[in-house]
């Protein structure tokens, strides 16, 4: 891989992960995180059963969100925090929080208050540098490993996929680099067709059930600054319009994706900081505009989850300020404003 070079790093990046590792000493409670399988609390809520003040509470919050979810409570989190606080009724603060720390971290309830704290802006290409620099750098060799194969295998993983995008980009990508390889023919009208038996996994998972359940429906509405705002124009063959919006006014145009890009992907509920993964010997996993809201534990847990699923000499993808602070984990590569990292 002729633009491949080793750490150091390049001055802005380092910047940022020492700002981003200040900003999460700081400001992350101390308190460690939850063992895989989303244990109840260990850290009693402050005032158990009686009146809390509105700080205290967020306290409490904030070490149980950093515990449970991994992530460093920082301004905007800590706002909605208060927010959520301070609109339980009079009196009634003490007994929410000792019933949250009754919750198991899978619970449902437990679930729909964390997803009050995320944000899950995402569209198709996100990055279309750092796509790119994939499929120019990691799908073309591993396909060019995967086709000496008696049975040749993409396995693609986007760990916090919010919405699907990521994942259906990724199927997309993966199709369009096997119809480049020789592998695949693809028609006008986005029908895929595998010249040998391949099998193409794609797991897209996210913390939220909500975005998984928009995931799995594949309907995406063209309005504003929406999902198609990278979309190259050779992708619109991967989707097929529905209903007869106009896509010149909110709520119009909707396009779901090709059945043929769907069937490749499958979405499950998963948090990072509770495994197992949803998937095993990985080529290729993003994980990308995550990990910049969690603590510096909870990013190095998910490095080694991430390095833990790849087969060897698989790709990982990160989001830009999101570096791998154990050299012996991965290899990075440099691509012209990105870098992707291979499994050592
Ligand atoms: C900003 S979106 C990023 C989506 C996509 N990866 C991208 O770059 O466009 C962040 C996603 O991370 C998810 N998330 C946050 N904490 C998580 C966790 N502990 N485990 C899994 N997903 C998590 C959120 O639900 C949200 O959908």
């Amino acid at each position: 891989m002729g633009n491949s070079r080793s750490l150091p790093l390049p001055p802005g990046l380092a910047l940022q992960q020492q700002l981003d590792a200040m900003r999460a000493m700081l400001l992350t409670p101390r308190s460690p995180i939850s063992p895989p399988g989303g244990a109840k609390t260990a850290n009693p809520p402050p005032v158990s059963g009686g009146a809390p003040s509105l700080a205290d509470a967020v306290s409490w919050l904030s070490a149980e969100v950093g515990r449970r979810v991994g992530f460093a409570v920082n301004g905007s989190v800590r706002t909605k925090l208060e927010k959520i606080a301070g609109s339980q009724p009079p009196g009634k603060l003490g007994s929410w929080l000792d019933h949250l720390a009754g919750l198991d971290s899978n619970d449902p309830e437990w679930l729909s208050f964390v997803e009050l704290l995320t944000v899950h802006e995402t569209y198709f290409m996100r990055d279309p540098g750092q796509f790119d620099f994939v499929r120019r750098h990691a799908m073309t060799r591993v396909i060019a490993e995967q086709k000496t194969q008696p049975r040749p295998a993409l396995r693609l993983w986007s760990a916090a996929c919010s919405t699907g995008e990521e994942a259906y980009s990724l199927a997309m990508l993966a199709v369009d680099a096997l119809a480049a390889a020789g592998e695949a023919v693809i028609d006008a009208t986005g029908h895929v067709r595998t010249l040998r038996p391949w099998v193409i996994e794609v797991v897209g998972s996210d913390l939220s059930r909500q975005a998984i359940r928009t995931a799995q429906a594949a309907v995406y509405h063209e309005f504003g600054l929406g999902p198609f705002r990278n979309l190259p124009q050779h992708c619109w063959r991967f989707f097929e319009r529905t209903g007869k919006g106009d896509s010149s006014i909110e709520g119009g145009a909707s396009w779901q994706v090709h059945p043929d890009i769907r069937r490749l992907v499958r979405f499950q509920q998963f948090n990072l900081l509770n495994g197992p993964a949803p998937v095993d010997q990985a080529n290729i996993v993003f994980c990308r505009n995550v990990l910049i809201y969690f603590d510096a534990a909870g990013r190095r847990r998910v490095f080694k989850l991430i390095h833990s699923v790849l087969n060897a000499g698989g790709f990982a993808v990160f989001g830009p300020t999101d570096v791998p602070d154990d050299p012996n984990l991965f290899k990075a590569h440099w691509g012209p404003s990105t870098v992707i990292y291979q499994k050592g």
